[in-house]
């Protein structure tokens, strides 16, 4: 899978792309981040990307040029390199939410995905009814200062759910929210030792029967 990131501040993905399962699904070429300045395509010597909304208003929105010209760009870049049909997302409180369902249906359909990272108030509307964006998206209802965190959590939710990203040890299939719970939240996990400050590992968790602790843990989900 392809992502591109179009977003002011490219360096705030280092952290979450150089660690742990993100860092190992790049290795193995199973996931392919490229993150791009949005600056690079604003307007004058100041590179200017943002200006003040029409009817006022508090805050600075990004100007529809700049960004439609990133997202040409980086749709250019792609196509060189082999790929077709981009799903591009914005980022916004105004978007669907971010749902574990929202986001198997993401990996499972697109193969190249564009992130748009909108930051002060948000973008000029014409990105949106220029055709330019194919899904606005929110992971929660408050406000962040940009749509960054919000493209690092769908890079992430994403992208464990890429065949072979996860070890065996750590499928994706029985988890909160998955199919095989129901998408219910899942239940309770306890490891050595049995017994902590008097703190005791459930018996039929130790028992051995395993019809049992499949029934005691679809009672524990919530
Ligand atoms: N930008 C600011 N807040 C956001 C949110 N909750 N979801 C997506 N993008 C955002």
């Amino acid at each position: 899978m392809r992502i591109d990131v179009i977003t002011l501040f490219p360096g705030m993905f280092t952290g979450p792309l150089t660690e742990s399962i993100l860092q190992r699904a790049q290795a193995e070429h199973l996931l392919e981040v490229h993150t791009h300045d949005l600056r690079t395509f604003g307007h004058g010597s100041y590179r200017q990307v943002d200006d003040r909304p029409y009817g006022g208003g508090a805050g600075m929105l990004f100007m529809v040029e700049p960004v439609v010209r990133a997202i040409e760009f980086v749709t250019e870049e792609g196509e060189k390199a082999g790929c077709s049909s981009s799903h591009r997302v914005l980022f916004t409180p105004r978007g669907k939410r971010l749902t574990q369902t929202r986001v198997e249906r993401i990996a499972k359909q697109h193969q190249w995905i564009i992130l748009l990272c909108a930051h002060y108030e948000g973008v000029d509307q014409r990105v949106v009814d220029g055709g330019w964006i194919d899904e606005e998206v929110s992971i929660g209802d408050y406000v962040l200062t940009g749509g960054e965190l919000p493209a690092m959590v769908l890079i992430d939710a994403v992208a464990r759910q890429i065949p072979g990203v996860l070890g065996k040890d750590e499928s994706a299939e029985e988890e909160s929210f998955s199919k095989a719970t129901n998408r219910k939240r899942e239940y309770p996990h306890y490891t050595r030792p049995e017994e902590f400050r008097g703190l005791k590992v459930p018996d039929v968790l130790l028992s051995g029967h395993h019809a049992e602790i499949e029934k005691w843990r679809a009672k524990k989900l919530l």
